[in-house]
């Protein structure tokens, strides 16, 4: 049976992650270590929170002494650390909370790991450490990191830990840095769902800029696809790109939202910029690809349909998390911009 600490396993990519696996493999018992924050959500576990192979443990990956409780009673052999600050307008509200998770929490994790002679470590990195692309070429493995928002430099903070840990310590792990993500159980502040949200709702669209800056989207489900196999089949100390190909301006994904849903184009209303904005991502997946044999199973125009089909069919899920907290988020975030 392989003992996993799963942390962050109650937000977005965190609970598509846990589902995954708790439903494909049967020789996995998780340890779901989750700070509950305005990302995090029980209710994207749904039935998988009673499974007898989950335990839901309400936490702080900062809290070093529960940690190590964490590890000895449950006899963790692996560490997923999904749990982050991971929305980048935030950090430009706020960088201290992202210094705090994403890179004290991140040591902590690495200070329990490191003596117990664990099987991996696999840090849930992004694309964004790399910082920004011009018109051409790809971020590949090699790519100086060079981040741009604290959001970024967190991660990428995070990143060097985890490899000095390995360097110095003997740590086996892996990092893997995906490019954006979309589909179910997504926090309407990250841009698919919220422009959903938003149109489903006929309220304005708020495009940064131009619109023109390119992201490239991979379905959810197909990440925690490439993180299983990078945590069962990677030799340690193996940093992998994960990405979906799918390349887009943020105007095309809107005008396919809206396409979708049958709502106008006049509904987009072009804002001031976020700042320091990376105008384009694009990720290289040869190594995955050629080493692990991994692909993305769901293209984009299929995956979009997905995931506006699933908002659509859980509009009391949306009702829960724009109550409170996302009211004021909201407000703050756009009413003067
Ligand atoms: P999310 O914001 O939806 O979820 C984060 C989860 O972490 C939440 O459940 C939250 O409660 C929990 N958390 C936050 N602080 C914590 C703490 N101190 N202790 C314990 N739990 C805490 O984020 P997400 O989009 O699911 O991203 C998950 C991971 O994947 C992050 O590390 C992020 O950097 C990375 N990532 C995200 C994307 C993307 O497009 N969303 C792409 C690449 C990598
Ligand atoms: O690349 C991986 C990263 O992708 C992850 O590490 C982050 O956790 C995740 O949040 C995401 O970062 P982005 O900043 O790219 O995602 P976001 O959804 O915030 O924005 C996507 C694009 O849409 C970006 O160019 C900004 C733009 N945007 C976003 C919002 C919220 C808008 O134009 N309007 C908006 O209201």
């Amino acid at each position: 049976m392989r003992r996993l600490l799963v942390t962050g396993g109650a937000g977005f990519i965190g609970s598509n992650f846990v589902r995954m696996v708790l439903s494909q493999h049967r020789d996995a018992f998780i340890v779901n270590l989750d700070k509950l924050t305005y990302a995090g959500n029980l209710e994207n576990l749904g039935e998988y929170l009673k499974h007898p192979n989950h335990k839901f443990i309400h936490g702080d990956i900062c809290d070093g002494a529960l940690i190590k409780k964490i590890f000895d009673e449950y006899k963790v052999d692996t560490v997923l650390n999904f749990a982050a600050e991971s929305h980048v307008d935030r950090s430009i509200l706020g960088p201290k909370v992202f210094i705090e998770t994403n890179i004290t929490g991140t040591l902590t994790l690495l200070e329990a790991a490191r003596n117990r002679n664990i099987h991996r470590f696999v840090q849930i990195s992004t694309d964004e450490v790399y910082g920004s692309l011009g018109a051409d070429g790809k971020f590949t493995e090699d790519t100086p990191v060079n981040p741009s928002s604290p959001y970024s430099a967190s991660k990428a903070a995070a990143d060097h830990l985890v490899k000095a840990f390995g360097h110095t310590w003997g740590l086996k792990y892996n990092i893997t840095r995906c490019s954006n993500n979309y589909g179910p159980y997504q926090f309407p502040e990250k841009m698919i769902p919220l422009m959903i949200n938003n149109a489903m709702n006929n309220k304005e669209l708020p495009i940064y800029g131009d619109g023109l800056y390119v992201r490239d989207w991979l379905y959810v489900y197909d990440h925690c696809t490439a993180i299983w196999k990078v945590l069962t089949e990677a030799a340690a100390s193996e940093l992998y790109n994960i990405g979906g190909g799918g390349e887009k301006t943020n105007l095309e994904v809107v005008e396919a939202i809206l396409q979708r849903l049958g709502k106008p184009k006049s509904l987009i209303k072009h804002v001031t910029d976020r700042p320091g904005h990376d105008r384009r991502y694009a990720t290289d997946t040869t190594k995955i690809t050629k080493k692990l044999n991994w692909h993305p199973t769901v293209s984009f125009e299929e995956g979009l349909g997905k995931t506006i089909d699933w908002y659509l069919e859980n509009k009391q899920w949306l009702a829960n998390v724009v109550s409170g907290e996302y009211q004021r988020y909201y407000h703050s975030m756009y009413a003067d911009r």
